[in-house]
């Protein structure tokens, strides 16, 4: 693999692959010292153009834990502000000597065009509403160690949440879970559907929580009110939230999923911490082992995992 641009580009041989050297990536991780010098002499680049907490740092991490280098592109204090076009910037950081941009961009499809641009790698970090596939290899990864399955999500009843139309995380989740076997079905409010969906849709929550595998809820963005798409976030909470109520519906087993950033009240009216089923916190642990998983695969031919430092 060249690329990782989007779940459906890789395909499922590539996301199985991908899961199963994350195990040995976790593997590492629980070593006293979580290093291994895989990447030594490669430079990986994070070229941020939307803000981020866990991605652009998990991609740091796992940068590190591999013995790559990692340069970091803030984009607000570049010449970007000066009106450097994005080609421009991109040539730029590769004449420097790069082995792969990770990068998000609140465009669709901008991490097509930049593998245009560069020889390098490209790892797409979520573009616009289109594609997060690193947070769908952790969704799948955190779902498999957690209900102790195989690369086979068969019988899986897992349920999304929320503004599937605006979602990359839904996107790509939807791709990879059901390539996997699951069935994926879509809980939202009919403004916050995408006009075609590839699986069944439900619009109350309430009919469907208490045969659930796995509810992933998705961040409810204030943008949303001001344009009218939903009524009030109360009643937003009302239907579709997570509330102590519908907390207690769920299966004993089923996990509780969410990509963060959290909006607490709204789409989570619980809090987590008290809840045994949520993995919120694993997703963000697992996301440096599947990210680690990605950079090995694109950059490490020809390296091994077991020597150590
Ligand atoms: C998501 C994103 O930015 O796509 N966050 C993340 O990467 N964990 C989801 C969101 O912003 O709601």
């Amino acid at each position: 693999m060249k690329h990782f641009r989007s779940v459906d580009e890789a395909g499922p041989d590539a996301i199985r692959r991908l899961l199963d050297l994350a195990d040995h990536m976790a593997e590492v991780n629980r070593r006293p010292n979580p290093k291994v010098p895989a990447l030594r002499g490669k430079t990986v680049c994070n070229v941020f153009f939307e803000d981020s907490t866990r991605t652009r740092l998990s991609f740091e991490t796992a940068a590190k834990r591999l013995s790559a280098d990692i340069m970091n592109f803030a984009v607000s204090s570049s010449s970007v502000n000066k009106g450097e076009s994005l080609r421009d910037t991109i040539e730029t950081i590769a004449a420097m000597g790069v082995d792969a941009f990770v990068i998000r961009h609140k465009s669709s499809g901008v991490p097509w065009q930049v593998s245009d641009w560069t020889r390098a790698s490209v790892i797409n970090a979520g573009d616009g509403w289109h594609a997060h596939p690193t947070q769908a290899l952790l969704d799948c990864y955190t779902i498999r160690t957690a209900l102790n399955r195989t690369n086979s999500f068969d019988g899986l009843k897992i349920a999304i949440v929320g503004d599937i139309k605006h979602s990359r995380v839904a996107r790509s989740d939807i791709s990879a879970f059901t390539m996997l076997g699951a069935d994926v079905t879509l809980v939202a409010p009919r403004t916050l559907l995408p006009p075609e969906t590839t699986v069944p849709v439900e619009t109350n929550l309430d009919d469907i929580i208490e045969d659930l595998d796995v509810i992933y809820l998705l961040r409810m963005q204030q943008e949303r009110m001001t344009e009218s798409l939903v009524p009030s976030l109360r009643e937003y909470t009302t239907r579709f939230g997570l509330t102590p109520e519908r907390a207690r519906r769920l299966p004993e087993h089923a996990l509780i999923m969410h990509p963060g950033p959290m909006n607490r009240g709204v789409e989570m009216a619980v809090d987590p911490s008290e809840l045994p089923g949520s993995v919120i916190t694993q997703q963000v642990t697992n996301g440096i082992a599947v990210r680690m998983a990605v950079l090995f695969d694109l950059l490490g031919s020809g390296s091994n995992l077991e020597e150590n430092e």
